[in-house]
C-alpha cells in the first residue's frame, strides 16, 4: 500500500478514487465533509438526514458518484465522539476508511483529514497500512473482483510535511508488524527453523547483529530441553540471537525478549487430534513478535540496547522423537521428566531464557509464547495472559498494552501450584495437569530465570484471529506483541534526552 500525504485542497479527487471523510458523533459536518456537501448541492446533508448515520464509531455512509465531485464515491466514516478522540481512534478511523472502500472498485483512497492534527493524520495512515495487510502469496487463482481494488492512499491534511515526519516512526513500526505477520502466516513447509533464521539474518542491513546457533553449538551449551523438542524433526533446530545496540553506552545492560518459535507443533509422540492441527503452523508467533520488535527498534533507531532470542524448532513424532517418560537435562542443569511431548514450548523457553540471562545479564527478560490452550479457555481471544515476578515490569507492560490496544490481563504466578509440576523421577515434570494449566506452565518457565526480573506473555489467545473483529487486524496473523514491546521500550527503557 502506497501512502502519500497531500494538502487539503478542494473537494475533488479523481474519477477512480474513493473519498472518505470523518464525521464526529452528533457533530456538524467537518471541513472536508462540508466542502463536499457544498460541491454536491447538499447531497451529504440529504443522505445523512435520510439515514441513521450519526457519526458513531463503526458507522459508514456510502454515496456512489455524487454529482458535483470528481470521485467514484464518497464515504462518510463515523469517527465517534470528538471528545477523547485519541491516537487509537485516529488509527481506527484510517482502518475503517480503508475497510469501507477496499473492495469498491476504486483504485485509490483519498482520506480527507483537514480537521485533524498532523499527528492524528499520521496515526490514521498507520491504521490504513495495518488494515491493508493481506497474505496472498499463494493465491494464484483469486478472481480480480475478490482482490482489494484500492492500491494507494492519499491522506489530505493541513500540514503534509509535519504528517510525513510524524509518520516516519509509525511507518517503521508498520513494516515490523508486517514482517511478523508474514512469518506467522507462512506454512511450516516453507518456514522451518533454518528458513526462519535466514529471514531474520536478512534484517542485518537495518543495523542488527544476528547470530545463528545450530544443533552442534546448542549441544555444546547443554541445551538438552530445546534440542529434545527438535529431536524428532527432519529439520535442524536453531537459536537466533538478535542484538541491537542503540544506547549511548554500548555496554549498558540490554532489555531482552525471548520467543517461542515452534514452526510446527504436531504434539510429537503425544500427537494432537487432526482437527485444527493446521493452526499449529502459527506456534512460532512469539518468536515472530520478538523478531518484529527488534525490526521496529532498529527501524526507528531506538536509543536502547536490546536482545532478541528465538528458540526455533519443529515438534514432530518419529522414531527419533522424545517419548513420554524421557528425562531431559536443561542448560541450567535442572532435569525435566517429559510427561507430554505436546508441552514443548516451555522446554524451548527453559533453555532460551537460561542462555539469555547467563550470556547477556539483561535488565529484564520478557518471553512471548503461544504456550497453552488453557489461556484461550481462561481469557478468550481478546487478551493475552501476563505473568511476572516483578510488579514494576508488569505495570509497565500493562501501560504499554493499553496504549497500543494489545490487551493483556495479569494472571497469578501462584506458588501454591508448584507441587503440580513436582516429579518423582526428575527435578520437575513438563505438565501440571488440567487445573490452572497456564499458570503451571508459567511456574515451570520461572524456574529458568533464576529470580531475575521477568515477564511471560502467553499469547496463544491473540497471535491469530479468525475471524478478526478489529479493523486494523485482517483475519489471520495479528503480529501481536510488536507494538506492545516497542512501546514498552519507548516508555521505560530508552535513553532519555539529556
Ligand atoms: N502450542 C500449544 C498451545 C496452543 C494450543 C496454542 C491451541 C494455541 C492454540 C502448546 O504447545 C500445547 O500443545 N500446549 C498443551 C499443553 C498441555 C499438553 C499441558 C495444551 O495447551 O493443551
Ligand atoms: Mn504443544
Ligand atoms: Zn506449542
Amino acid at each position: 500500500m502506497d501512502i502519500e500525504f497531500v494538502s487539503s485542497g478542494p473537494a475533488q479527487a479523481d474519477a477512480a478514487a474513493a473519498i472518505a471523510a470523518p464525521v464526529f458523533d452528533g457533530q456538524a459536518l467537518g471541513a472536508a465533509a462540508d466542502a463536499i456537501d457544498g460541491a454536491t448541492s447538499g447531497a451529504i446533508s440529504r443522505a445523512i438526514a435520510g439515514s441513521r448515520f450519526t457519526g458513531a464509531k463503526g458507522q459508514t455512509l456510502d454515496l456512489p458518484a455524487p454529482h458535483g465531485v470528481e470521485a467514484a464515491r464518497v464515504v462518510l466514516i463515523g469517527a465517534g465522539p470528538r471528545d477523547g478522540f485519541d491516537a487509537m481512534a485516529a488509527e481506527n478511523l484510517g482502518a475503517a476508511a480503508y475497510q469501507a472502500v477496499k473492495l469498491s472498485g476504486a483504485t485509490a483512497l483519498e482520506l480527507k483529514l483537514a480537521d485533524l492534527s498532523s499527528a492524528e493524520a499520521a496515526q490514521a495512515a498507520f491504521g490504513v497500512r495495518l488494515a491493508a495487510y493481506r497474505f496472498d502469496r499463494y493465491l494464484t487463482k483469486e478472481k480480480p473482483e475478490k482482490k482489494p481494488s484500492v492500491k494507494e492512499a492519499r491522506i489530505a491534511c493541513a500540514d503534509p510535511e509535519a504528517a510525513v515526519q510524524a509518520f516516519a516512526g509509525l511507518s517503521a513500526l508498520a513494516d515490523a508488524i508486517v514482517f511478523a505477520r508474514d512469518l506467522v502466516s507462512e506454512p511450516a513447509n516453507i518456514l522451518y527453523p533454518e528458513e526462519f533464521a535466514r529471514r531474520v539474518k536478512l534484517l542485518e542491513p537495518l543495523g542488527l547483529e544476528v547470530e545463528i546457533l545450530g544443533e552442534a553449538e546448542m549441544g555444546e551449551l547443554g541445551m538438552g530441553a530445546l534440542l529434545g523438542v527438535g529431536q524428532g524433526s527432519a529439520r535442524e533446530s536453531q537459536l537466533a540471537v538478535i542484538v541491537w545496540k542503540g544506547a549511548a553506552d554500548p555496554k549498558a545492560a540490554p532489555i531482552a525478549f525471548v520467543g517461542k518459535g515452534v514452526c510446527f507443533d504436531s504434539g510429537g509422540i503425544s500427537i494432537k487430534p487432526a482437527e485444527g492441527m493446521e493452526d499449529m503452523k502459527w506456534d512460532m508467533g512469539g518468536a515472530a513478535a520478538v523478531a518484529g520488535v527488534m525490526h521496529a527498534l532498529a527501524g526507528r533507531k531506538a536509543k536502547v540496547n536490546a536482545v532478541g532470542i528465538l528458540g526455533l524448532v519443529e515438534n514432530m513424532p518419529s522414531g527419533d522423537a522424545i517419548r513420554p517418560g524421557d528425562i531431559l537435562t536443561s542448560m541450567s542443569g535442572q532435569t525435566i521428566e517429559v510427561i507430554n511431548t505436546d508441552a514443548e514450548g516451555r522446554l524451548v523457553l527453559a533453555d532460551a531464557l537460561w542462555y539469555c540471562r547467563t550470556r547477556f545479564q539483561p535488565k529484564a527478560m520478557i518471553d512471548l509464547a503461544t504456550l497453552t490452550g488453557a489461556m484461550i479457555i481462561a481469557l478468550g481471544h481478546d487478551f493475552g495472559g501476563l505473568f511476572s515476578n516483578n510488579d514494576a515490569l508488569a505495570a509497565d507492560l500493562l501501560a504499554a498494552s493499553t496504549a497500543e490496544g494489545e490487551a493483556l490481563w495479569r494472571m497469578p504466578l501462584h506458588a501454591g501450584y508448584e507441587r503440580q509440576i513436582d516429579s518423582m523421577a526428575a527435578d520437575m515434570k513438563n505438565t501440571g495437569g488440567r487445573p490452572a494449566g497456564s499458570i503451571t506452565a508459567a511456574l515451570f518457565i520461572q524456574r529458568f530465570v533464576d529470580g531475575s526480573p521477568w515477564a511471560h506473555l502467553d499469547i496463544a489467545p491473540v497471535a491469530w484471529k479468525k475471524p478478526s473483529t478489529v479493523a486494523t487486524i485482517p483475519d489471520g496473523a495479528t503480529g501481536y506483541g510488536v507494538r506492545l514491546l516497542n512501546r514498552l521500550v519507548a516508555n521505560a527503557y530508552e535513553d532519555r534526552a539529556s
